[in-house]
């Protein structure tokens, strides 16, 4: 037997529970700041607007909350362009509302995710100034053709001192070195600055642009499409050097020896295929073949089967940079794509409001996002009335439709999509470890966890379910005999041994 004095190593400090890779079948929730809560009526969403609302995810049954960045930030790309990694930008609270934040999700056994943006800073963050040489640099105009994401060259001159710099995003984000030592020393002190505070893990930003060429060639022009979506002028040319550098090894590396065992979620923007240098470090990464697959059988089915070999990928249909899934996917469809999400084998992540089926608004008369992302940040619809429950002032944007959406009108009615999101939620607990894709109509995505087969039909036309047995959730009424209506899914407890 154990000791007081030696804590078992699967057991964390936090009140949170049990460290022991949570996250492989982990349910995590995506907490956009601005938009959640407001508590002070600013229109701004806050962290103890956050801490207020936690009963909700609590309820849910989710196991961690992701929050978005929460740090100073000129917000020239909405918090992704940090001017300060260990303080709170004032606009969200302060540390001690951190702190309380941190200690109330935890109370709850609901562990606390921070957004880890280290592929770049603000313009402002003081680094930019007292260390140029953590960035990267060239004397003489751009050395190379490379664009940037969100459109237009990805050098641009510092007037200050006559010289270019790089940026992967906006001008206002100037990419850090990650070949410098001193740039992972520093950004190994954030992690440890957080992990003291008792945070559970982190977001890890724009992956794949933390190591580039070290010989800055010129990407070549691209002869087929990547396949998700990107910035005309970005989609020219194949990022064959502006990203994705085999050496991504040497900041992975330092970025987990910082976290321990604190759990690395990676926003890598390539395809599945290419995920697997960067899964030697991180714990597991976003797939999102799976998010921008169109909503059919056969692409849908294929992103699952090449994400479920890399076991540790996280699943994910809306976040705050594309459009919502029941924007994206036809009437009725949002459902179906929930129960897909919850059910694959793997961590899950959902983003705030698709558990109500919050739908893309009309973004803001002038744009706080200048890549049009405002449409999918509105407000988080918590009552029916107009301000939606998100603040008693006026919201810096406004609720999309509260009357039509939101939690209260959806709590308390079996049928909403709140209930189906926590009643999934549940069901996850009871699936076998693993999956298998089954042969199936062409039509249906099927597949096995243990005793229970999922099956979602995307045809325009009921289809016979691929197994027998007995119905545990569905996301429409079943037709009396088993089969499954368009746009619906179901989960299957099968007879076999069952
Ligand atoms: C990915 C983030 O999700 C996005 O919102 C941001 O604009 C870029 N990385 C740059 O940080």
């Amino acid at each position: 037997m154990r000791s007081a004095e030696q804590p078992d190593p699967d057991e964390r400090a936090s009140p949170a529970g049990p460290a022991s890779e949570w996250w492989r079948n982990g349910v995590v929730y995506q907490i956009y700041p601005r938009s959640f809560q407001d508590s002070d009526g600013d229109g701004v969403g806050d962290l103890p607007g956050i801490t207020s609302r936690l009963d909700h995810l609590a309820w849910l049954g989710v196991d961690a909350l992701w929050l978005s960045p929460i740090y100073p930030s000129p917000l020239a790309d909405s918090g992704y362009d940090v001017a300060d990694y260990t303080a709170v930008d004032p606009a969200y609270g302060t540390l001690a509302d951190f702190d309380h934040l941190l200690a109330a999700a935890h109370a709850r056994g609901i562990r606390v995710l921070l957004d880890l943006v280290a592929a770049h800073t603000s313009i402002e963050h003081p680094w930019f100034r007292e260390h140029p040489d953590w960035y990267v640099w060239a004397d003489d105009g751009p050395p190379n053709n490379w664009r940037a994401t969100f459109g237009g060259p990805a050098w641009s001159l510092d007037r200050e001192s006559g010289r270019w710099y790089l940026h992967s995003f906006y001008p206002e984000q100037p990419d850090l070195d990650w070949r410098n030592p001193e740039v992972r020393e520093a950004i190994a002190g954030v992690v440890g600055f957080w992990r003291g505070r008792g945070v559970d893990g982190f977001r890890v930003d724009a992956v794949e642009r933390m190591v580039k060429d070290s010989r800055l060639r010129d990407d070549p022009p691209a002869v087929e499409p990547f396949p998700f979506p990107l910035h005309p002028e970005h989609a020219e040319l194949r990022h064959a050097h502006s990203r994705n550098d085999p050496e991504i090894g040497l900041a992975l590396a330092a970025l987990r020896d910082a976290a321990g065992d604190a759990v690395l979620v990676g926003e890598v923007y390539l395809p599945n295929d290419e995920l697997g240098p960067y899964l030697e470090h991180l714990d597991v990464a976003f797939t999102f073949d799976f998010l921008h697959s169109p909503w059919e059988a056969g692409p849908l089915t294929r992103a699952i089967s090449s994400a479920a070999v890399l076991e540790r990928v996280a699943w994910v249909l809306s976040n705050h940079d594309f459009g919502r899934i029941a924007s994206r996917v036809p009437a009725g469809a949002a459902r179906a794509a929930a129960l897909l999400l919850l059910t694959l084998p793997g961590a899950a992540f959902i983003y705030q409001g698709d558990e109500i089926g919050m739908v893309d608004g009309p973004g803001a008369g002038t744009p706080s996002d200048r890549f049009g992302r405002d449409a999918y940040r509105h407000p988080m619809q918590w009552e029916p009335q107009p301000d939606a429950g998100f603040s008693s002032g006026r919201p810096w944007l406004e609720p999309v439709d509260p009357a039509r959406v939101s939690v209260a009108a959806q709590c308390e009615d079996p049928a909403s999509m709140l209930a189906l999101y926590r009643r999934l939620i549940a069901l996850r607990r009871e699936l076998g470890a693993g999956s298998r894709l089954l042969a199936a109509d062409p039509g249906l995505i099927a597949f096995e966890r243990g005793e229970h087969v999922v099956a979602v039909n995307l045809a325009d036309e009921p289809l016979p379910p691929p197994a027998s047995g007995e119905p545990v959730v569905a996301t429409a009424p079943i037709g009396g005999d088993g089969a499954i209506p368009p746009q619906a899914g179901v989960v299957l407890r099968g007879d076999r041994g069952g």
